[in-house]
């Protein structure tokens, strides 16, 4: 029997993290999200990931700064950030400057520390090239490295050239949280089959920023504030909203495979959604937003799911729109390299079989001239 989109398949085991859908609960290796959201910080949750249990003081010290240390490209990836289209999709930047840091590793063997270093390199990385990447296309200096800042807090700073304010970095801190892992997600089972075949670290992250790019997929929380902006007043929303599934559209951010209740993680971004646009005087996109899962839900019976707020919360930060998914990409490369290590530590190759639908065999060649 098939099971399209291999829904309700159990592909492999994992210690990382676990979506139950039927109570809409997310947690990663024993914690519920919702105790861990506002009390560790994104190194942390990474530690976690990575260890399977927070750190300790001196263990999150040296995990930060190995983090710190790792952060600075080579040369060569600097110039390609600088050189490549300005109009170019940031995701394909990054999908494109992670494969090239692939070549730049000197890292020698395949045993677990070498690919944790790997590991921990690229997750130092991904958020310089990204921020790069938004300096170089605006025409902008390159800011330099600096040791002294977390990943959320660097990551704002390179984009502004200047020190976040500690409530911004705290937002998106928040953000990386929420976002690091949840279970066999499209593009972590893309990271683990492509490094299940024992190929690199550096292709299985490449791979999954491919998967996660799709607007059903990372892309979607993008595609919120287009449609945010599409729909332009509160009082047009419903019309909106029928409109769309009348025209069997997708409405973006609503609806989860796995949650059948609402998504763990939307009320956390819901209440940052909250205050942001309140301190900026622009209420009217959270109303907006509220109003879309209203009706979605009488209408479709379908929730908000993490993309739906957290596109709020980037928006009010000031952060472009099409960065949205990046940063999705940054903090989940923590959850991508977690379950890259786990597959690895047990690997077998991924090899399904799929049902054959085309013509019944016995058809016989006929000379090229003759078809
Ligand atoms: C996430 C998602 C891909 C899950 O899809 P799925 O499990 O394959 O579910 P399906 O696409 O088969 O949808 C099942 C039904 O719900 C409807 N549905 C699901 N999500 C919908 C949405 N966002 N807007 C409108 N209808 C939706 C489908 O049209 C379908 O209805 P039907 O049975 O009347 O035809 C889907 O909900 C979606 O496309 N959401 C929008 C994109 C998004 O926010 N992605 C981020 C996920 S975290």
């Amino acid at each position: 029997m098939i099971s399209k989109g291999l829904e309700g398949i159990v592909a492999n085991s994992t210690r990382l993290s676990d979506v139950l859908g039927d109570k809409g609960q997310l947690i990663y290796a024993g914690y519920d999200i919702n105790e861990l959201a506002g009390q560790v910080s994104f190194e942390e949750v990474i530690y976690l990931l990575w260890n399977e249990r927070l750190p300790t003081r001196a263990e999150l010290n040296q995990l930060t700064a190995n983090l710190r240390v790792h952060r600075e490209l080579p040369a060569q990836v600097v110039s390609f950030l600088q050189e490549t289209p300005k109009d170019a999709n940031p995701m394909d930047v990054i999908r494109t400057a992670v494969s090239m840091l692939g070549l730049y590793d000197t890292t020698k063997g395949y045993d677990r520390d070498s690919n944790y270093a790997r590991c921990l390199s690229l997750t130092a990385k991904i958020g310089v090239v990204t921020g790069y990447y938004h300096r170089a296309r605006q025409g902008k200096d390159l800011p330099p490295i600096r040791t002294d800042l977390g990943e959320a807090a660097h990551f704002l700073y390179l984009l502004d050239g200047k020190e976040p304010t500690q409530e911004a970095a705290d937002t998106l801190d928040l953000a990386y949280v929420l976002h690091a892992d949840h279970g066999m997600n499209a593009s972590t089972f893309t990271a683990r089959v492509v490094v299940a075949t024992l190929t690199d670290v550096y292709s299985a992250v490449t791979a999954a920023i491919g998967a996660l790019k799709g607007p059903l997929h990372g892309g979607a929380n993008e595609g919120v504030i287009h449609m945010l902006k599409a729909i332009g007043d509160e009082d047009k929303v419903d019309a909106w909203v029928d409109e769309q599934l009348a025209q069997k559209k997708k409405i973006m951010g609503i609806g989860h495979r796995v949650y059948k209740t609402l998504d763990p993680r939307a009320p956390h971004l819901r209440n940052m959604a909250v205050k942001l646009t309140d301190q900026l005087g622009e209420p009217k996109w959270v109303r907006m937003s509220e109003r879309i899962a209203t009706r979605m839900k009488e209408k479709k019976g379908l929730n908000a799911n993490v993309d739906f707020y957290s596109a709020t919360v980037y928006y009010s930060l000031g952060l472009p729109t099409d960065l949205f998914t990046p940063i999705f990409a940054i903090s989940r490369t923590a959850g991508w390299t977690a379950h890259i290590l786990e597959q690895l530590s047990d690997n077998r190759l991924y090899r399904p079989l799929s049902e054959y639908t085309g013509t019944p065999v016995g058809l016989t060649v006929k000379p090229i001239d003759e078809r």
